[in-house]
């Protein structure tokens, strides 16, 4: 007898943070999870406490998403395990707080492989398995940094603008397929992302804006489901990036030099 493949919502970063309560949001609903990220012990802890909560199926790959045969590697780890997915949360990201100059030009890099290219990677290599579900969905994350430049973050914006142009565009050229895409743009979320970044001497005025990973993820998995095309979550965070279009680039710029000076 052949066996019907499982479908699956993959969710890279879904061990912690933004990408963990999406997981959370998404078996909530039903759905059977494939978690990414580096650290396995994480990983395997994650899964554990999701399945405590709810009945879905998890399987956990560990691996590296800077690496440049990532998304591939990943893509055939779902084939070989003869799962279909359904859903495709490109979550996995980070930040790297410095001057351009100053900060090393590996770690910037690395930031744009994970940010930028393993997600555009991992569209590629899924969307074919996406169009052929009856309802698919690409939920990107990028950050209200995509709406303006942010000296001291330049290539974090930066690749942040990339994720939220990119996912606007694919998702016209994929309206008459089952295949909505979203892109979620949060401010401040209270994770481990400003430490890792090593944003921390920001962390107590981050605090008053901070939204919780929770509230996030529930406003991007009902956007997904809803196929709206771009989110921001967060009344102030919408002003800041409504604000961004009206206000000139070199006020919006020393403006953010002096929230973020290093
Ligand atoms: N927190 C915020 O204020 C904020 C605001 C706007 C947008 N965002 C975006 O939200 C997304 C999630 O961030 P977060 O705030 O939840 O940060 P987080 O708590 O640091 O979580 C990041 C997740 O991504 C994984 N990850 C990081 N680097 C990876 C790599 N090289 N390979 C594989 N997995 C990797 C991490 O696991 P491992 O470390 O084990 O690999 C973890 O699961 C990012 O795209 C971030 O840019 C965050």
């Amino acid at each position: 007898m052949i066996k019907t493949p499982e479908v699956y919502a993959l969710v890279t970063g879904g061990s912690k943070g933004i990408g963990k309560a999406i997981a959370l949001a998404l078996a909530s609903r039903g759905n059977h999870l494939l978690l990414m990220a580096r650290n396995e012990a994480e990983l395997i802890q994650t899964a554990a406490e999701i399945r405590e909560k709810y009945n879905v199926k998890i399987d956990i790959f560990a691996i590296d998403l800077t690496l440049a045969d990532s998304a591939a590697q990943v893509f055939n780890w779902v084939e070989g395990k003869n799962y279909q997915v359904s859903i495709l949360v490109n979550n996995a990201g980070f930040g790297a707080w410095g001057a351009f100059a100053d900060l090393t030009l590996a770690a910037q890099m690395q930031m744009v492989d994970v940010n930028v290219s393993t997600l555009v990677k991992l569209c590629h290599l899924f969307t074919p398995m996406l169009k052929v579900q009856k309802a698919a969905y690409i939920l990107n994350i990028s950050s209200t940094a995509a709406y303006q430049a942010l000296p001291t973050l330049a290539i974090y914006a930066a690749s942040k603008s990339f994720v939220l142009s990119f996912s606007r565009a694919i998702n016209y050229e994929l309206r008459n397929t089952s295949v909505g895409v979203t892109c979620i743009c949060p401010g401040p979320v209270e994770t481990n992302f400003a430490s890792r970044a090593g944003m921390n001497a920001l962390d107590k005025m981050a605090q008053k804006f901070n939204m919780q990973p929770a509230e996030v993820a529930e406003m991007a998995v009902k956007a997904m489901f809803k196929r709206k095309t771009e989110v921001i979550p967060g009344f102030s965070n919408k002003i800041g990036a409504f604000a961004a279009r009206l206000l000139a680039k070199r006020f919006l710029e020393k403006t953010a030099a002096g929230i973020y000076k290093v």
